[in-house]
């Protein structure tokens, strides 16, 4: 019979749980400026982290450096969990949100973090979101009637079929990584209606219980405002919820003079 390890008595294993790790010391480089202070550039600042002492994700050291290092870096968080969609900014690269994103934690790899591009900065990492929350206004994203309510009804109810039509739009969080990443919202951010908001423009176009589809259709129609989209694909490469703005736009397009 194969003689079975002897426990370890509870006072040694109270102290291993106590043997301090090594630090794994991780850089940052964050993009830095403040409207209040003109005369210094834009710059960015690397801060440095020991990850054993932080939670994994982006936001979590964003949170760290702000309450432990340095109470002046400025961005946006709410909810911690991709829900809000006000973390949104560009992390070594690629748009992206800062609480789904996690640390690459190996040693010397540095983590590149700026705001949205394309957007004017405000502070810091938070972008003026005016034009496009603008925008997102202008497809008026919300059930429009023609016809006065079922009676003794107060809801208006819709087919299993015709709500699964909704996929893949009502989950968009309005965090911009699209409308940000999209060559063509680059060069026209004022024209063309941009990713996300096109989006929303499909999402009430295909709403079943919707009444002004032609209406909603023509108010998107033009040259700049929809026909910018050269089908790049950007936005959905950019999107942290997998949807993908660009077939919605090409759905737009596909009713058009149907
Ligand atoms: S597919 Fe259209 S909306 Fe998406 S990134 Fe390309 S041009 Fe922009
Ligand atoms: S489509 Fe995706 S990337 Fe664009 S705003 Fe919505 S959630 Fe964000
Ligand atoms: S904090 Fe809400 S989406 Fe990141």
């Amino acid at each position: 019979m194969p003689k079975l390890r002897e426990a370890r008595p509870a006072a040694e294993l109270e102290s291993l749980k106590h043997v301090p790790k090594p630090p794994n010391m991780k850089s940052l480089a964050i993009y830095r400026w403040d409207p209040d202070n003109t005369g210094k550039k834009p710059s960015l600042q690397v801060y440095s982290l020991n990850t054993n002492d932080c939670g994994p994700m982006v936001l979590d050291a964003l949170i760290k450096i702000k309450n432990e290092m340095d109470p002046t870096l400025t961005f946006r968080r709410s909810c911690r969990e991709g829900i809000c969609g006000s973390c949104a900014m560009n992390i070594n690269g690629k748009n992206g949100l800062a609480c789904l994103t996690k640390m690459i934690v190996d040693a010397g790899e540095e983590t590149t973090i700026t705001p949205l591009p394309h957007f004017y900065v405000m502070k810091d990492l938070v972008v003026d979101m005016t034009n496009f929350y603008q925008q997102y206004k202008s497809v008026e994203p919300w059930l429009k009637k023609k016809s006065p309510p079922p009676a003794g009804t107060r809801e208006l109810l819709q087919s299993k079929r015709d709500r699964e039509k909704l996929d893949g739009m009502y989950e968009c969080i309005l965090c911009a990584c699209c409308s940000s990443s999209c060559p063509s919202y680059w060069w026209n951010p004022e024209r063309f209606l941009g990713p996300a908001a096109l989006l929303h423009a499909h999402r009430w176009i295909a709403d079943s219980r919707d009444e002004y589809r032609n209406e909603r259709l023509q108010s998107v129609e033009g040259d700049y405002k929809l026909y910018r989209c050269h089908t790049i694909r950007n936005c959905e490469n950019a999107c942290p919820k997998s949807l993908s703005p660009a077939n919605q736009i090409i759905k737009i397009k596909g009713l058009m003079h149907n």
